[in-house]
């Protein structure tokens, strides 16, 4: 099930080292950072019955993020902020949608300052005051998962990282102000893009939301960037993580030899943010918020 099979073959090197870090495992970058989005009918599409059980999945993927905030304090782990959020899912009787997945060893991602995503929780590292943490969780009940991520400062931080952190919440309902049916993905992306870059921040190119759903990957990828009028068009029952990954400085990434963090390869912070949305006949609805 890869789309790198109907690609030129000068590409399939690239796009090969590229899907093995693509968050979307169904999507491909071309050489040029430009996106092939799966084709339109790949896209699962719910029904206003399944939409009411993944309402309570993205419900409680909220309250591991609201109760994430209320904890985290520095001199604490990361390690630790993964118990407290294992524990909770568990005792709403959910499974955590990130433990086991593709071996994925925790219930969160816990990025700190130049992390940009997937930053595997651990005891080594403890949370400082000053610092950035973005906190991404995945909760699975009654056969729906919800995604969803914050940006938490840890007590004062610098205007600098703090602007980042509400330039990349914006980011979101900018992509929020353009969804709808019938809107070409590239629209998000672009909306997206223009206001990161506007603020004199970069978007990540590697990495992109997702459609979410009876699986937490699905089609279509969903970049935070693009041309406007390019891509699929958005369609009713539609349920799509949204989840913009911007950096202070260089969009560029690394890879850690960890195989899952992702940090800036100029070391300067980044922040995400992302909630799970249905487009519906009545327009958006934010499922995680
Ligand atoms: N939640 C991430 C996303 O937004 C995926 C995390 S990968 C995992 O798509 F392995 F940590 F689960
Ligand atoms: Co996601």
């Amino acid at each position: 099930k890869s789309l790198a099979l109907s690609l030129p073959d000068k590409q399939k090197e690239r796009v090969e080292e590229l899907r093995l870090r693509v968050m979307h495992p169904l999507t491909v970058l071309t050489l040029e950072g430009e996106l092939n989005a799966a084709p339109d009918g790949r896209a699962s599409l719910v029904t206003a019955e399944d939409l009411e059980q993944m309402r309570e999945a993205c419900r409680m993927t909220r309250d591991v993020l609201n109760l994430m905030e209320e904890r985290i304090k520095p001199g604490m782990t990361t390690k630790e902020l993964d118990g407290i959020a294992f524990r909770f899912i568990k005792g709403m009787g959910a499974e955590p949608s990130f433990l086991g997945y593709y071996g994925y060893p925790a219930s969160i991602c816990a990025s700190v300052d130049d992390m940009i995503i997937h930053g595997i929780p651990s005891e080594d590292i403890v949370i400082k005051e000053g610092q950035i943490v973005s906190i991404d969780v995945g909760v699975y009940y009654n056969g729906f998962h919800g995604d969803a991520a914050r940006t938490f400062p840890v007590g004062e931080v610098s205007p600098e990282k703090r602007k980042l952190v509400d330039v990349t919440r914006e980011c979101f309902f900018c992509a929020v102000n353009a969804l709808g049916e019938g809107v070409p993905l590239g629209d998000i992306g672009h909306a997206v893009q223009a206001h990161a870059e506007e603020n004199g921040f970069s978007v990540v190119r590697e990495y992109v939301g997702h459609g979410v759903g009876r699986d937490m990957h699905e089609d279509p990828a969903v970049p935070n960037f693009g041309k406007r009028g390019t891509g699929i068009r958005l369609r009713r029952g539609m349920t799509i993580a949204i989840e913009p990954m911007i950096n202070m400085g260089t969009h560029k990434i690394r890879l850690l030899p960890d195989g899952w963090g992702v940090k800036t390869q100029d070391g300067m912070p980044s922040a995400h943010y992302e909630n799970t949305v249905a487009i519906t006949e009545d327009g958006v609805e934010i499922l995680t918020l």
